[in-house]
C-alpha cells in the first residue's frame, strides 16, 4: 500500500515538472528574468544567444557596395537587436546595464538590377532585404573588458547561417578601438537607434 502511495506522489511530481517545462508554472517565469545575461563557456567564449530575432529591434544601418566603391566592409543591412528586458532597463535608467548584449545580424540586399545596386519592386526602386549573412555582438561587462571601456566584441561569422555557436573576444584594434573613437554613448552608435531616445 505504502509503495503505491509513493508511486502516485512521484507521478504528481513528474507532472508538475512537466508544467514547469511548458512555462505554465509561475517560478519558471521568475527564472526567465536572467535569460538576457550573456552565457560564457569555461574558456571565456561567448555563446550565441537564441531567439534574438524576436528581441527589440533598434534599427538597420545600410552601407551598400555600390555606394562604397563596390566593396563595402559590410554591404548588408545591419539589423540591431537588444533583449526586451535590457530595453526596459535602458528606458528606465538611460544606461546600458552590466551584461547588455547588442546583437547585429547582417542581411543581404536582394540582387541588384541597376549600377547603383538598386532594384525595382512594386513599391518603387530601392534596396530590399534578402538573406541573413552574419552576426556581430557587443557585450558590456566591466570585469572582463575593463581595458576596452567595458565592452567586448565578437564575430560569429560573416556568411549565411548556420553561424558559429561560440566566439572569442576580438582584439581591441579589430573592433573596440573604432567604437571608442566614434560612438555616441557608452560605446554604442545610439544616433542610429531612434527607439532608444523615443518617448
Ligand atoms: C571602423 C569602425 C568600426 C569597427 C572597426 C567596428 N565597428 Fe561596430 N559599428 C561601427 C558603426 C559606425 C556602427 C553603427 C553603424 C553601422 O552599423 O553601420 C557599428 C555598430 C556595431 C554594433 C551595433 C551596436 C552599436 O554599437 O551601435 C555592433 C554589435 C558592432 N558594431 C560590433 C562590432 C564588432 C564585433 C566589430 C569587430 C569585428 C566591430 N563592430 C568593428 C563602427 C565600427
Amino acid at each position: 500500500m505504502k509503495k503505491r502511495y509513493t508511486f502516485a506522489l512521484t507521478l504528481a511530481a513528474v507532472a508538475a515538472m512537466g508544467a514547469i517545462g511548458h512555462g505554465s508554472f509561475k517560478p519558471a517565469v521568475a527564472q526567465q528574468s536572467e535569460n538576457w545575461k550573456p552565457v560564457w563557456t569555461a574558456d571565456g567564449q561567448l555563446q550565441l544567444p537564441t531567439g534574438y530575432r524576436e528581441w527589440v529591434y533598434l534599427g538597420s544601418p545600410l552601407t551598400p557596395n555600390a555606394l562604397n566603391g563596390g566593396a563595402a566592409g559590410f554591404p548588408e543591412y545591419h539589423n540591431v537587436y537588444m533583449h526586451p528586458e535590457v530595453y526596459a532597463i535602458y528606458k528606465e535608467t538611460k544606461t546600458f546595464p552590466e551584461g547588455t548584449i547588442l546583437l547585429k545580424e547582417l542581411q543581404l540586399t536582394l540582387e541588384a538590377q541597376e549600377d547603383d545596386g538598386s532594384r525595382s519592386e512594386v513599391s518603387g526602386r530601392g534596396f530590399f532585404p534578402g538573406a541573413y549573412n552574419g552576426i556581430d555582438i557587443a557585450v558590456k561587462d566591466s570585469s572582463r573588458f575593463a581595458d576596452s571601456q567595458n565592452w567586448g566584441y565578437f564575430n560569429f561569422g560573416h556568411h549565411a547561417p548556420p553561424y558559429a555557436q561560440t566566439a572569442a573576444a576580438a582584439p581591441t584594434e579589430a573592433c573596440a578601438s573604432c567604437h571608442i573613437d566614434n560612438a555616441d554613448e557608452d560605446m554604442v552608435f545610439t544616433r542610429f537607434y531612434a527607439i532608444l531616445g523615443a518617448e
